[in-house]
């Protein structure tokens, strides 16, 4: 029997024998990497740094390379500390992202001015380097300190959407996956569990052709065998980000402008507004004139874009007013046509 999809097998499942199951797998399927050891914190946490740093946005196949000639050339963060800015540049040349290696840099000149050569193993002093986010803490506290931190980046997104078949578009839903990631983390492994999680996302819980058979989850992942599963995580489909419309501004001879208030339901309702589509042009048959401009707003789920057109009429098939231009600022108006009103009207 097929028992992948029963939701109770997951709620029966605590997340200390889930977590449990993560590390047995990484004991014996985990990556040897030279920023790693198995079995706990890396004895050399500037190791651990220049790792993070090179992994921001590059590969870990790439990195492999660089990385070992930059140690061999850089062995100690005083060593980096004191090197010319131009010969780390050169040891960086084709990792990219330059800025990268300016804030390894700075940081390796902070941790020897500031903190006398230590590397500081909490949350509030690794703040204090240069370029280093929320993810990069998390995992330079986790494999270098073995700190029970969360990291979360694109792979462990996807991991925790898939095992609780969270479907709406990720972007929405982080704090959530956020709490899930954090309430799965080992706090008695928390290095070998960073890397195992890194390590499931890079290897078997892949965007194309997951691996599922070879899943220490896969028995409690919710998405198993779905056809769907490829598009877990979703993402803000790009159909409704690029949504392009149009917006009238319409004239009478009086020189009033044309203005309605939306009455449907939700965020934008009691607000006035030009009249507008979300597809196409407005008013096609009253043969409006386009002005050339356009404007753009981003919504939760939608970037809209509008092109703004103009047209002299009396009447319009719409309900809603003239009013003098010189009273618009009497309406409450949303962002959207407050920045067309800006654009066009002055
Ligand atoms: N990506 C970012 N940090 C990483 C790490 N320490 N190991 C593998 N992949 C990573």
């Amino acid at each position: 029997m097929d028992i992948s999809h029963f939701p109770a097998i997951l709620c029966l499942m605590s997340n200390l024998e889930l977590s449990t199951f993560l590390l047995n797998w990484y004991d014996a399927n985990g990556r040897n990497l030279p920023w790693r050891v198995k079995g706990g914190a890396h004895p050399d946490p500037y190791a651990v740094l220049v790792s993070e740093f090179m992994l921001q946005q590059t590969t870990v196949k790439t990195v492999l390379g660089y990385f070992e000639k930059f140690m061999h050339r850089f062995p100690t963060v005083e060593s980096l500390a004191a090197a010319d800015e131009e010969e780390v540049y050169r040891y960086w040349q084709g990792l990219g992202y330059y800025t990268r290696a300016r804030s390894l840099h700075a940081t390796a000149k902070i941790i020897v001015s500031e903190f006398n050569g230590r590397f500081p193993d909490n949350r509030t002093d690794v703040l204090r380097l240069k370029g280093i986010g929320p993810y990069t803490v998390a995992s330079f506290l986790a494999l270098a300190f073995n700190r029970p931190e969360t990291v979360i980046d694109g792979n462990v997104i996807r991991i925790i959407c898939r095992l609780y078949y969270l479907t709406q578009p990720f972007e929405e839903i982080k704090p959530l996956i956020a709490e899930k990631a954090a309430a799965l983390t080992s706090h008695t492994r928390p290095a070998d569990y960073a890397s195992a999680i890194m390590d499931l996302g890079a290897t078997v819980c892949t965007p194309k052709n997951p691996q599922c058979l070879l899943c220490p989850w896969q028995t409690f992942c919710q998405s198993k065998g779905l056809p769907e599963l490829e598009n877990i995580p979703a993402r803000i489909s790009t159909e409704k980000k690029g949504k392009h419309g149009s917006v009238c501004l319409v004239r009478n001879h009086e020189d009033g402008i044309f203005i309605r208030k939306r009455t449907e339901k939700g965020l934008l309702s009691g607000l006035y507004e030009f009249p507008w589509t979300d597809s196409g042009i407005i008013f096609p048959k009253l043969n409006p004139q386009n002005t050339g401009q356009s404007v753009s707003h981003i919504f939760t789920h939608i970037k809209l874009t509008l092109d703004i057109y103009t047209l002299n009429a009396e009447n319009i098939p719409l309900d809603g007013k003239f009013v003098p231009t010189s009273g618009l600022e009497n309406y409450p108006f949303s962002t959207l046509m407050k920045k067309v009103w800006k654009k066009n009207c002055r």
